[in-house]
């Protein structure tokens, strides 16, 4: 096992998250195990959840490797039972909790037309209902504690735009939106911070996962309905790693103030016109094509 793909923390930000505690739900090798590793990069203890015991095993070992300190704790974020219990866990270990990245998701990618109501309930509750029962049991440890803190619900630009053949997830990322706005407000006498972190389709930093995301890219290119290559401003897609440094920084006192906001690392798809087919100039903004 290796100490798993470059982080992406900007040296500004290291060591800015010394002596802070962070659980990311929803570890898996691309996103949020990177987040994960980044966190820990930046100084933090980090607890990494999923409902796979094995994926948050993994990125615990990934941590350790690199030096860090980290933990595992598996459960099903839909299951208020476990989540109290993986929460307790987390404080039983560090004591507190300073941070927490909402990241856990299912990919169910099915339309109003076809999806079976119970499937579009299972991916509202992972989505909705995970964020809001590990942020219930993670915020009211912070105010029992007076500490304050930092959530960060991880959206996507799906939850901007509306997907054809989407409608769970698309649904699900919108409704966090204002759980963010609305969970930010009730906290902020608290000295607790939410915000939202809007993603796009992300190219992964794991080569494997990479082969299996431009082979879905090939055949949604190939069928007609999407053009991820074509239609995004910036010449290439985002990684893990460029998330890393936005979310340090969220998580971080230097986001002090920012709270029940958004930040999107999108590569300018939200702020595009929409008929716009971006130019390609040759090494445009420096950056490889
Ligand atoms: N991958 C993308 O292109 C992309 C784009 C925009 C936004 N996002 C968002 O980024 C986040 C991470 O995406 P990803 O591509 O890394 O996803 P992923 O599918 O690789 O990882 C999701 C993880 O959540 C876990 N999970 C599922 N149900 C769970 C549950 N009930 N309890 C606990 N864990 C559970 C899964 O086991 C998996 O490891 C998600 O919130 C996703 O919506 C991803």
């Amino acid at each position: 096992m290796g100490t798993g793909p470059v982080t992406g923390l900007p040296g500004a930000l290291a060591g800015a998250l010394d002596g802070k505690v962070a659980l990311v739900t929803g570890t898996s090798p691309n996103i949020g195990g990177v987040l994960a590793s980044g966190l820990a990069a930046a100084g933090a203890q980090v607890a990494c959840n999923d409902v796979v015991e094995a994926t948050a095993a993994d990125r615990v070992a990934r941590i350790e490797a690199a030096g860090g300190e980290a933990l595992a704790v598996p459960f099903d974020v839909t299951d208020a039972e476990a989540v109290a219990a993986g929460v307790a866990a987390v404080l039983e270990r560090w004591g507190r909790i300073d941070v927490l990245v909402n990241c856990a998701v299912r990919f169910d990618t099915m339309g109003i037309l076809d999806m079976p109501v119970e499937r579009f309930r299972r991916q509202i509750d992972i989505i909705l209902g995970g964020a809001f029962l590990v942020t219930q049991a993670v915020a009211r440890s912070m105010v029992e504690r007076g500490i304050g803190g930092s959530i960060i619900n991880i959206l996507s630009t799906a939850a901007w735009q509306g997907q054809a053949g989407n409608v769970g997830y698309s649904t699900g990322k919108s409704g966090l939106i204002n759980f963010t706005r609305s969970v930010a407000m009730e906290l902020a006498p608290h000295g607790i911070r939410v915000n939202g972190f809007t993603p796009t389709a992300t190219m992964p930093d794991e080569p494997e996962l990479a082969d299996r995301f431009r082979t879905a890219v090939a055949r949604a290119t190939e069928a007609g309905t999407m053009a991820f290559e074509n239609l995004n401003p910036w010449p290439r897609l985002p990684t893990p790693s460029d998330y890393v440094g936005p979310v340090v920084f969220l998580a971080s006192d230097a986001s002090t103030l920012m709270t029940g906001s958004n930040l999107t690392i999108d590569g300018g798809a939200l702020a595009k016109y929409w008929p716009q087919i971006p130019a390609r100039p040759a090494a445009a903004n420096g950056d490889d094509a």
